[in-house]
């Protein structure tokens, strides 16, 4: 199967009450973990390349990477996504250069101007056959100092998603309901803590997305910042060197509730790096004298590949669905 576009995944998504996972790559390591798991569990998945990525890897090692996945993996599948599109050129970038999904992220510009660039976007796109997601609303938690009113004043407005949808034409929405970037994802003192210590997040809001899904139905939307910050690696990285103290993510019910209602894709990007630290970090202590990168790259792998597993099957809940 070649690359392909979003749109047929979405639709079983939403009727099937599950979300395909979306997940950043950035090296042969990710790729293949990722892709392994899901040709095992059977389920359609997202590579998703950041502007970051991009610099990183550079373009052509990604798309190549994606590419051999797709030759690798014929039963499932699999489209390449740019993540967090920063503006018309790096989206035309992507479209012309093999990519079959672009998210325009204007969400920082006011309300006009976000529509204006991703419709521009929009148009490209789909005369080039490729899908486009767009974001409407602020992700909590990126500014370090931000406040807890300020969250409350960048969750998605519902009564702005018609309008932009049909202004822009594109073919997903990411929105905020409380999500966040990163392994730590909240302070504190905004977490209350459970029995056994772990802080627990502020609850997502669910109200937010039920609103927007009335006024959209049957249209898809997207969560980016869901990863769970698994407190098994965050004390694997703690316990071999590094210092991770509050890291805390969403918990993964809320993401299985979210995945049941009309969030077809959900971002995660931190766990995998967490797996891949936390067991670097540990082959290292155990291994002082080993210097061989594919002696600790393959438990990295591994590890990542068994995390992907669990999201596919008790998370997101598309495993057997390619
Ligand atoms: O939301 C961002 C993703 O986690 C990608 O992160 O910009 O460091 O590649 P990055
Ligand atoms: P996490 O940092 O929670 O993994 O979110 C990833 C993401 O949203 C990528 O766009
Ligand atoms: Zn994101």
């Amino acid at each position: 199967m070649a690359l392909v576009t979003s749109t047929e995944m979405f639709k079983k998504a939403y009727a099937g009450g599950y979300a395909i996972g979306a997940f950043n790559v950035n090296n042969m390591e990710i790729v293949q973990a990722i892709t392994e798991a899901c040709r095992e569990e059977k389920s359609p998945v997202i590579l998703q390349v950041s502007k970051g990525a991009r610099a990183y890897a550079n373009h052509t090692y990604l798309v190549k990477l994606v590419e051999a996945a797709v030759i690798e993996c014929p039963e499932i599948p699999i489209v390449l996504h740019l993540d967090h599109g920063p503006d018309f050129e790096t989206c035309k970038a992507c479209i012309d250069g093999g990519f079959t999904s672009v998210m325009i992220d204007a969400s920082s510009k006011p309300f006009a101007e976000n529509i204006e660039i991703t419709r521009k976007v929009v148009e490209y796109a789909h005369d080039h056959g490729v899908v486009v997601e767009a974001e409407l609303g602020t992700l909590a938690g990126i500014e370090d100092d931000v406040k807890v009113a300020a969250h409350a004043a960048s969750y998605t407005r519902p009564e702005e998603v018609e309008e932009f949808v049909s202004k822009t034409g594109c073919d997903s929405l990411a929105i905020a309901i409380g999500t966040s970037h990163g392994a730590y994802k909240f302070t504190p003192e905004q977490c209350t803590r459970n029995e056994k210590g772990i802080l627990v997040p502020p609850p997502l809001r669910f109200d937010v997305l039920e609103e927007v899904s009335k006024r959209l139905p049957g249209f898809p939307i997207v969560l980016h910042g869901s990863s769970s910050v698994p407190q098994d690696y965050v004390k694997m990285v703690n316990s071999h060197g590094g210092k991770m103290p509050d890291a805390v993510g969403i918990p993964e019910e809320q993401l299985r509730h979210a995945a049941e209602l009309s969030v077809c894709k959900i971002n995660i990007d931190s766990d995998l790096r967490l797996a891949m630290t936390g067991t670097i970090r540990k082959f290292f202590e155990e291994h002082p004298d080993k210097f061989d990168p594919r002696e600790y790259l393959k438990p990295a792998r591994a590890n990542i590949k068994e995390l992907v597993r669990h999201k596919l099957v008790d998370v997101l809940g598309c495993a057997g669905k390619a």
